[in-house]
C-alpha cells in the first residue's frame, strides 16, 4: 500500500538534548494515534540534524514500523577527502531510510547545482537502501510568469537523467515551490494539486518507477495540512518550521488523516 508520507525537517536546529524531550512528548502523543486503522496509511518521516541522527534512530526505533528516518542531505561519492561531507553509508549506518537531494536553501545558500543534484540521486541509487526525497520548486519570479512547470520539469529531467529506462522501485518527490517556504504563506491547494498532477503525469511518462510520491512542502502548518491532504496527488508534506514543536507537528500528523 503506498503511503503518505508526513515528514519533518528540522533544518539547523536541535541538539541532542533537543530531541530527546522533542520524543519525550510525541512519542507520548503518538501512542494515542497509532492503533488507529485510519492511522495505517501514514508514515512520519524525521530529518534531524546530521549530529542527531544515531540519537534519533535509537529513541523512535520503538515506532520502526511508522516512523522513519531521513537525513537533510548526503554527498555522493562513497568515502574519500571530502571534508565535511557524509555519505550514505554513514547515514544508512545511523538507520536512515530516506535522504533528501537537492533542498532549495542546498541549492540556494550553498550553490548545489542541478548536476551535483543528478549525482548525488545516482549515488542514491547506485548504492541501494535508501529513497531519495528530490526536492524541486520554482521562486516566485517563475512563478509570476506562469513559468512553474517548465522550470520543474526541467529540475526533474536533468535530477533522474541517471535512472532514464532504468525500472525504480521508489521515488519521492517533494515539491516545495521557493517563494513558500518559511514565508507564511503557502500554495493554494488547487494550485498544490495542479502542479502535483502535472509532476505525476510527467514521471509517469518519461521514467519507470513503481512507486512515486509527491509531496508538498512550504508554510505547511495546522491550519492548512487538512486542505492540502484532500487533494489527490498530494501525497504528503514536507514540514519545516511547523515541526520544530512536538505538540504542532503532532497535530499536523493528526490532521493529514483524512
Ligand atoms: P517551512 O519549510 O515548512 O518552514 O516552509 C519547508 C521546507 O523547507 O522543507
Amino acid at each position: 500500500m503506498k503511503k503518505n508520507i508526513i515528514a519533518a525537517n528540522f533544518k539547523m536546529n536541535k541538539t541532542n538534548k533537543d530531541i530527546e524531550g522533542y520524543f519525550d512528548i510525541f512519542a507520548r502523543n503518538i501512542n494515542e494515534l497509532k492503533n488507529k486503522s485510519s492511522f495505517a496509511g501514514t508514515e512520519i518521516v524525521f530529518a534531524p540534524p546530521f549530529t542527531s541522527l544515531c540519537e534519533a534512530y535509537r529513541i523512535i526505533k520503538p515506532f520502526e514500523s511508522f516512523i522513519k528516518l531521513s537525513s537533510q542531505n548526503i554527498y555522493y561519492e562513497q568515502s574519500g577527502a571530502y571534508t565535511g561531507e557524509i555519505s550514505l553509508d554513514m547515514i544508512k549506518n545511523c538507520g536512515c531510510v530516506y535522504a533528501i537531494v537537492g533542498h532549495s536553501e542546498r541549492r540556494n545558500i550553498f550553490g548545489e547545482s542541478d548536476e551535483l543534484v543528478a549525482n548525488k540521486v545516482s549515488a542514491v541509487y547506485n548504492n541501494g537502501g535508501i529513497i531519495p526525497i528530490l526536492c524541486v520548486g520554482e521562486n516566485l519570479e517563475i512563478r509570476n510568469k506562469n513559468g512553474q512547470e517548465k522550470f520543474v520539469e526541467n529540475q526533474l529531467n536533468i535530477a533522474l537523467n541517471s535512472i532514464k529506462g532504468k525500472n525504480i522501485t521508489s521515488l519521492i518527490i517533494a515539491y516545495e515551490p521557493i517563494w513558500a517556504i518559511g514565508t507564511g504563506i503557502p500554495i493554494k491547494p488547487d494550485d498544490g494539486e495542479a502542479m502535483h498532477r502535472f509532476i505525476y503525469d510527467y514521471i509517469k511518462s518519461n521514467f519507470l518507477i513503481d512507486e512515486l510520491r509527491i509531496i508538498y512542502g512550504g508554510s505547511v502548518t495546522e491550519s492548512n495540512i487538512s486542505a492540502l491532504m484532500i487533494e489527490p496527488h498530494i501525497d504528503g508534506v514536507l514540514v519545516g518550521g511547523a515541526s520544530l514543536d512536538p505538540a504542532a507537528f503532532f497535530n499536523i500528523v493528526k490532521l493529514s488523516i483524512v
